[in-house]
């Protein structure tokens, strides 16, 4: 025999026995498609780490909660929330810090959408942080009433938006019992949250109105996250079955955490825990 056949048959016998002492068990032990598929963060835009509870673009429905629906808008990731819709702008999701910060949509390139929504999160997964505050923008005001209304100069608070309409805006508390739309003195009136510190700079004018709304306001989320800490703590991933919570391990889904044992020998966990010690 030359020396090459025997290069080749000394090859052809690692190759094999590599294949089939290492490779074999740790293609039929692939992760668990729902762990695969939760495992990944959203896709959109330069905005990372949108994760649980939040599912959509290239995380299935099953990753998260359903009125926690993500769509990748001009490489923008938006949600839906009571109906308005928002830019998420951040998202943590480390355990100590679980929050996402949005912002209007609408808002985003004018101070006047072609229709007015108030701000009202009602989502049982998202919740307002309370370091936010309620910045009330008017339309169409009359100025004089306006004046009266507020004490404050109807120019210096006043924009006059690209399609004609006038906004006036004041981060002084007003007197909430009068209505100013009903009392003639503005045509509406709508509420935006915007972070106390973003409604601070605007009380002492040292930041733009537009500015204040774009750096939007931080939701606090959901109220499973305990189980969801301990998944995660326990390596799975964080989704949803049959409307309950559930865990997606990389071996099987589970109702709690990955450490909870099944009390069977599992060839694929015993795999999975082999991998795991490198
Ligand atoms: C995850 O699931 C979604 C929806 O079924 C699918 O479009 C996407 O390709 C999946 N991605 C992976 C990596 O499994
Ligand atoms: C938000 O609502 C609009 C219509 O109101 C709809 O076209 C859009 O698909 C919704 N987006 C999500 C993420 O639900
Ligand atoms: C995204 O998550 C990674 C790992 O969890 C973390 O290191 C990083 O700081 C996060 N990025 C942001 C912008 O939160
Ligand atoms: C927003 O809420 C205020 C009451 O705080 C109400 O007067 C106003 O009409 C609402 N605006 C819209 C557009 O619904
Ligand atoms: C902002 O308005 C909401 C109602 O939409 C109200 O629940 C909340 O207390 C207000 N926050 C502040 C700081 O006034
Ligand atoms: C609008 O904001 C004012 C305070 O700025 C608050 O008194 C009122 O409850 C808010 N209304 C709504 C519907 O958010
Ligand atoms: C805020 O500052 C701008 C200049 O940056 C000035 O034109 C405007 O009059 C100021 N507004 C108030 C209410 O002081
Ligand atoms: C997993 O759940 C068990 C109880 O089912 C608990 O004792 C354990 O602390 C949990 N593990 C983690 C990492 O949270």
């Amino acid at each position: 025999m030359n020396s090459l056949l025997v290069q080749s048959l000394i090859t052809f016998f690692v190759i094999t026995s590599f294949f089939f002492s290492i490779n074999l068990p740790f293609t039929l032990c692939a992760d668990h498609f729902q762990y695969a598929n939760c495992s990944q963060a959203i896709k959109c835009g330069n905005i990372p780490n949108i994760s649980y509870p939040f599912w959509g673009v290239n995380r299935a429905d099953y990753c998260g909660q359903p009125s926690c629906e993500v769509e990748c808008q001009d490489n923008i990731p938006v949600i839906n929330i009571s109906d308005v819709k928002y830019r998420i702008l951040e998202m943590s999701s480390s355990s100590t810090n679980r929050m996402v910060k949005v912002a209007r949509d609408d808002y985003w390139e004018t101070l006047c959408p072609p229709s007015y929504i108030n701000d009202s999160i009602i989502d049982p997964w998202l919740y307002d942080d309370f370091n936010s505050r309620n910045l009330s923008l008017y339309y169409d005001c009359n100025p004089a009433a306006f004046e009266t209304y507020t004490g404050l100069d109807y120019s210096s608070n006043s924009q006059v938006c690209s399609n004609k309409v006038t906004v006036s805006f004041t981060t002084k508390n007003l007197n909430s019992a009068i209505d100013v739309v009903s009392a003639g003195v503005c045509k509406d009136m709508v509420n935006l949250t915007v972070f106390e510190t973003a409604f601070i700079a605007l009380e002492k004018n040292s930041t733009k109105i537009q500015d204040a709304i774009k750096g939007g306001f931080e939701l606090g989320l959901g109220i499973d996250t305990g189980p969801c800490d301990s998944c995660e703590a326990s390596g799975g991933k964080c989704g949803v079955s049959h409307g309950e919570f559930m865990c997606f391990c990389q071996d099987q889904p589970v109702s709690t955490n990955c450490s909870s044992s099944s009390g069977m020998i599992d060839i694929c966990d015993v795999n999975y825990r082999f991998k795991n010690m490198f």
